[in-house]
């Protein structure tokens, strides 16, 4: 979740870096800096909190003909978000930004203040450049190459010294690296967005990959100098604003329309659905799937067990990514492990799937973000075709997850449901008068004692998705929960404080939904029920249309869901789009 960029050979590299930093904000952060290096010094600029706040500092620098740097937005995992533990850390003629986790950091920390050596932060990341000018004997490559061979964990690695202050050292393993170029200039960044305009091309690194940049790129794998393989990088980088919307959350849910479409072209045909990216040997001899996620894509997985066990006849367990890690599970050759993931730099995830490449099983991946670590690692990638997704909540990643997902089961059980699908699509268009009644509805919903989201069969993963993205970005408590387990406990809690939001789907379990609505009516709890049928008892409603397949009814509520959380979030004042706390990739455990 942390954002890095670089640069050099570029007449003005502190635009870069902080515009850089600025398309990575999405990736949530609590600290940022950047290092620069021009004909006096090698200068550094830190601040805690927004990047507004670098900026003002970097706007009091006297830079003398600048040529390089590194920038780094921090999200903290060793110490607390301050200046001193900002990136990028300085020794005393060099400075480094890092992404990752130095696992063996206090080893090494140890091993250099018994030869007196200093230190200021609370982080791992400072050990890489003490540790870099420890080693340094006069040949900068050599020493980092010390470096790279001593420290262990995962990284991204960004270094530049006023040794050789041409060039910028870096090095990739587990957090996710770019360098990528324009006829004269040379960039770096952890994601596509800051290179956008103004590189063209650019080259993913690889686990293990390392090396320096001067006016060229000199990549290593081991010991040999490889050849870069360049790839154009997306052109418009305006998909990637927020497009007259007041959030990115916002136009990544009015987009979700357009972005249902690319997910589907090709895929959803008249024939039934087509993969370019499977084969069906690929399933020869499978007899059970676990699916393994977190958050928001654990709960996509969750619909996509109803899904594939209906129509496909296959049993899917699905698996919390951080607890099935520890748990030591049974993983059977006949198992297809299946990983959701939008960013793809989810550590859990990775991990669990790292264990099932290992247990000899077959792997599938569920992925927003080609070239990611976990597209890199699985046997086969579903790319959800979702585009940047910039919100920190997600939206549209979920919304082509639970599409994704619907296709595979139609696809493993030979079902055609092309029609339905292209229904379930055209029902995400957003109804700005639906849009409109939310806005004014979420006016009562912002002081009580907590939510509850009910549903049963596919809409019970939809109620836990509504809660999270409520509780997520306008932090009051919400809990997705079966509506046929209320009466197991949580209706004590029931009276006029606590919300209920109740998905009634008119097409799965509608009487035995309704009931539980009454239930919680007679006891006086606040209900807003979201459904093709008016109920009379309910407080508040809203209309969906009246269509005869759950999926459709399913990504409508979805659209309202997601309306309802931004609009309650919006009135709370708080950052839709980088809610307190979050990060948009949480790349370690
Ligand atoms: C969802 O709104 C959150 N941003 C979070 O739960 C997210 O879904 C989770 O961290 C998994 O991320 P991934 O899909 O990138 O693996």
């Amino acid at each position: 979740m942390c954002g890095i960029v670089g640069c050099i050979g570029i007449n003005d590299p502190v635009k870069y870096l902080i515009e850089g930093l600025k398309e990575l904000e999405y990736r949530g952060y609590d600290s940022s800096g950047i290092a620069v290096m021009d004909e006096e010094d090698l200068k550094i600029i830190k601040a805690v909190g927004k990047l507004k706040n670098l900026e003002e500092k970097v706007k009091k620098i006297k830079f003398k003909n600048p040529f390089s740097g590194i920038g780094h937005t921090r999200w903290a995992t060793h110490g607390k978000p301050t200046e001193l533990n900002a990136h990028p850390h300085k020794g005393h003629f060099s400075a480094v930004v890092h992404n990752g986790i130095i696992e063996n950091y206090q080893e090494i920390k140890n091993k250099l203040l018994k030869e007196g050596i200093e230190f200021i932060s609370q982080t791992d990341t400072e050990v890489i450049v003490k540790l870099f000018e420890y080693y340094y004997e006069g040949d900068a490559f050599k020493a980092f190459k010390r470096v790279l061979d001593e420290i262990d964990g995962a990284y991204a690695i960004l270094l530049i010294t006023k040794k050789e202050p041409k060039k910028i050292f870096f090095a990739k393993k587990g957090s996710p690296l770019i360098v990528a170029k324009n006829d004269k200039e040379i960039f770096f960044a952890s994601s596509d967005a800051p290179l956008i305009g103004y590189a063209n091309s650019a080259h993913y690194l690889e686990d293990g990959e390392f090396g320096w940049v001067d006016d060229e790129i000199h990549l290593f794998n081991d010991e040999k100098e490889i050849i870069p393989a360049f790839k154009p990088l997306p052109s418009n980088k305006e998909s990637a604003k927020k497009g007259g919307f007041r959030f990115y959350m916002e136009k990544e849910i009015y987009e979700q329309f357009d972005v249902l479409k690319e997910n589907t072209l090709g895929r959803n045909t008249k024939d039934g659905i087509k993969f370019d990216e499977l084969d069906k040997e690929f399933f020869d001899d499978i007899n059970n799937i676990i699916i393994s996620a977190c958050g928001t894509s654990y709960h996509a997985g969750l619909v996509g067990k109803y899904l594939i066990e209906r129509n496909a006849k296959i049993r899917v367990d699905v698996e919390v990514a951080s607890e099935l890690r520890y748990r030591d599970p049974l993983l059977s050759k006949d198992t297809l492990f299946v990983v959701i993931s939008q960013s793809g730099e989810t550590a859990d995830t990775l991990e669990t799937l790292k264990m099932a490449k290992k247990a000899g099983l077959k792997t599938l991946a569920l992925c927003n973000v080609d070239n990611s670590s976990i597209v890199r690692e699985a046997d086969r990638t579903i790319l959800l075709r979702a585009g940047i997704e910039k919100g920190v909540a997600s939206t549209k990643a979920f919304a082509t997850q639970v599409m994704t997902l619907w296709m595979l089961a139609n696809y493993l059980g030979d079902k055609n449901e092309y029609d339905a699908i292209n229904e379930a699509i055209e029902v995400t268009k957003v109804d700005t008068s639906i849009h409109e009644k939310i806005k004014r509805l979420s006016k009562r919903y912002l002081h009580g004692h907590g939510f509850f989201f009910i549903g049963r069969d596919i809409f019970y993963p939809l109620a836990l998705e509504g809660a999270l993205k409520l509780k997520e970005i306008s932090y009051i408590h919400a809990e997705g929960y079966p509506a046929g387990e209320m009466k197991h406990g949580p209706i004590a809690l029931a009276d006029p404080e606590l919300f209920v939001v109740a998905l009634l789907s008119k097409n799965i379990l509608f009487e035995k939904t309704k009931s539980n609505i009454e239930e919680l009516v007679a006891r006086d709890a606040t209900t807003l029920t979201i459904s093709s049928e008016y109920i009379e008892m309910t407080d508040d409603f809203i209309k969906i249309s009246e269509v005869n397949h759950p999926m459709v009814e399913f990504f409508e509520m979805m659209i309202i869901t997601q309306l309802l959380a931004m609009e309650v979030a919006i009135r709370m004042g708080n950052d839709v789009d980088m809610p307190r706390n979050l990060a948009k990739s949480v790349t370690v455990e």
